[in-house]
């Protein structure tokens, strides 16, 4: 049974995996509401899933590292075409040593990646429990599975997103709405444009389309599981992480996004 969303918003979709998520719910009919803070893009792909799927595609231009971003969207959007469906996807990763990160970037970093998943998951769900459907992915990483020195606040966040997702999971069951966390490894979109290097992408990549085809097999589960980590081998990873002894975690994972050089 394939899960369809009426009105689908999602975070992020002027790139990489959120485009991937938008122009997939929209080939199964759905309308979306595209969010980012680069307006041409969001303006090409809305474009794009209008004349490709006949659906409506409207844009959000908001940078969501601001206070209140659930309250805003749903303000801005207003009562009269719900969404049943989020894709909390927007998110950024930095990799320096702690001591020598940006103090107000990694502001930026907790502020997208942490808070406003958490202010617009808390927004947008208590009408889907009140309806009873409806569905939140919020889109974690592998890097949630350990943490990761020269990574630590980005781990960190991640690790949060799947612990939050996951009770969430448990606590919208009983409504009928689907809550799941969506863990990618290393991924082709401009995710390390961003971090200013590959070096800290373990292991083999992925496309965004095989990321959103792991979130939607899940999501067209009549029981949706909390977590879904995309790839085989990323999901080994993740639970051999649980047998290794924990310095011995760190020293992998230190070694790992050091780059070849440092391997
Ligand atoms: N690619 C990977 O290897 C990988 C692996 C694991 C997890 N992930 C996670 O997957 C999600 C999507 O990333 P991606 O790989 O698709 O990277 P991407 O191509 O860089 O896309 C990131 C998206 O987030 C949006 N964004 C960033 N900061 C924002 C802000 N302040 N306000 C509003 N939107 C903002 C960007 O839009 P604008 O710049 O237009 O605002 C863009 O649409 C992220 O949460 C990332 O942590 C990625």
């Amino acid at each position: 049974m394939s899960y369809t969303p009426r009105r689908a918003l999602i975070t992020g979709a002027s790139s990489g995996i959120g485009a991937a998520f938008a122009r997939a719910f929209a080939a199964r009919g759905a309308d979306v509401v595209l969010v980012a803070r680069r307006a041409d893009r969001l303006d090409s792909l809305a474009a794009e899933l209008g004349s490709a799927h006949g659906v409506e595609a409207r844009t959000l231009v908001l940078d969501l590292a601001q206070p209140g971003v659930g309250a805003i969207l749903a303000e801005r959007l207003g009562p009269a075409a719900p969404i049943d469906t989020v894709i909390n996807n927007a998110g950024f990763g930095t990799r320096s040593p702690l001591a020598r990160e940006d103090p107000a970037l990694i502001e930026r970093e907790i502020a997208v990646d942490v808070t406003a998943l958490v202010s617009i998951t808390r927004a947008f769900l208590p009408p889907m429990i009140e309806r009873g459907r409806g569905a939140i992915i919020n889109v974690a990483s592998t890097a949630s599975y350990q943490p990761v020195p020269g990574m630590a606040v980005y781990s960190a966040s991640k690790a949060f997103v799947r612990t939050f997702t996951e009770a969430v999971w448990h606590e919208a069951r009983p409504a009928g709405v689907k809550v799941l966390s969506l863990s990618p490894g290393p991924t082709r979109t401009e995710f390390f444009d961003v971090v200013g290097t590959e070096d800290a992408a373990v292991g083999a990549f992925q496309t965004a389309e095989q990321v959103v085809n792991t979130a939607l097999r899940a999501l067209d589960k009549r029981s949706t599981p909390p977590s879904a980590i995309s790839g085989a081998a990323n999901r080994l990873s993740a639970a051999s992480v649980r047998l290794v002894p924990r310095r011995l975690v760190l020293d992998i994972a230190a070694r790992a996004v050091a780059g070849p050089a440092h391997r």
